[in-house]
């Protein structure tokens, strides 16, 4: 299993540059998330008819879902700036300031991984989220005094893959908190074809049933698939990508043919070997697997549940009869889980 291909959150600079280039501007253009996206309209007509700024919005979900496309593309309708920061940049009370200082009014902060900002700089969110104004403390010892720094209505849009690890005062001050959801096949289809047109790559339907079967419901593990069997493909010199392609690529990739990384792996396989197919509580799984429940919880579940690999029950978590044929297991209960 190639890690560095399937691990959602790895980013070098090429790629960020790729990403960038391959980005919607327009919700139109903006694929999947269809519930989401109705809501989002007329949040953003409702805001615009009213000439103020739109709610803060909280996005979570898990990496490369497209939270931070999703941010860019609410500032391009809105017609707004928009100035983009992650949470543990965000050191001190200034340099929040230094950014909320910028803004004009209407315009977007968009702050990346929000569940990292420093305390200080989260409780100085709370009076800028609510009433447009900040106090901050000046000078030291006797000279110190209280400043008052009233702020143009802005709108916040905080992103995090770990929305249990938001302080409740910090997730009450988000007017829209969206979940977001994996993508399907089909819309996966969409958005690697659409990107092959920006790669001038042909790619046949099959083709990209395929790649988006292994894509982990992710846009952007898609995009990075598409890139590496263009690669295969062009250096044998095929024109366009067909399915025989892709199966032969991410063969050499080592890619499992569901697109499951080795926590997803892990997590099967020990509630098979240890707990005879489950159920087993996500505590103990997660203390088995050596990753954190909420991580567990928010990234990786929500996936297999969405293949039917496993199932949450009142007792806990079962692997399912599919999980075991994927792997090439004999299912040792063979009755149908329920
Ligand atoms: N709904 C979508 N439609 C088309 N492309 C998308 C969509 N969501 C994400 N992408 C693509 O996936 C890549 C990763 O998205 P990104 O917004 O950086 O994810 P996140 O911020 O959630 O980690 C981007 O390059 C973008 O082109
Ligand atoms: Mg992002």
């Amino acid at each position: 299993m190639d890690d560095g291909i399937l691990d959602q959150t790895t980013e070098n600079a090429v790629e960020a540059q790729v990403e960038q280039s391959l980005r919607p501007q327009k919700l139109q253009e903006y694929i999947g998330q269809n519930a989401l996206k109705n809501r989002l309209q007329v949040y953003i007509q409702a805001a615009q008819q009213r000439e103020e700024a739109l709610d803060h919005v909280l996005l979570y979900g898990p990496p490369g879902l497209g939270k931070t496309t999703l941010a860019l593309v609410i500032a391009n309708e809105m017609g707004v700036n928009i100035k983009t920061t992650t949470g543990p940049v965000i050191e001190k009370q200034g340099d929040l300031l230094a950014l909320l200082n910028e803004l004009q009014p209407g315009d977007i902060l968009f702050i990346d991984e929000i569940h990292r900002l420093p305390k200080t700089v989260e409780e100085m969110l709370y009076s800028a989220m609510e009433d447009y104004y900040v106090d901050i403390i000046v000078g030291e010892g006797e000279t110190s005094h209280p400043v008052h720094f009233p702020l143009p209505p802005f709108t916040l849009i905080g992103a995090t893959t770990r929305a249990g690890m938001l302080s409740q005062p910090l997730r009450d001050r988000f007017g829209i908190v969206e979940h977001m959801n994996y993508y399907t096949d089909s819309e996966l289809m969409t958005i690697i074809s659409r990107s092959a047109q920006f790669f001038q790559t042909q790619i046949g339907e099959k083709g990209a049933q395929a790649l988006a079967k292994r894509a982990h419901g992710t846009p952007r593990i898609a995009n990075r698939l598409l890139r590496r069997v263009r690669d295969f493909a062009m250096v044998q010199g095929q024109d366009e990508i067909d399915q025989a392609m892709v199966d032969y690529a991410l063969g050499l990739l080592n890619i499992d043919q569901s697109g499951l990384d080795q926590v997803d792996l892990k997590l099967l396989t020990t509630i098979i070997n240890y707990y005879d197919g489950g159920p087993v509580g996500i505590k103990t799984l997660a203390a088995n697997i050596g990753e954190e429940v909420d991580t567990l919880e928010e990234m990786y579940e929500p996936y297999l549940l969405q293949i039917g690999f496993i199932k949450r029950t009142a007792r806990g978590r079962v692997v399912t009869r599919l999980a075991y044929e994927h792997l090439g297991l004999d299912d040792p209960k063979k009755e149908d889980i329920k």
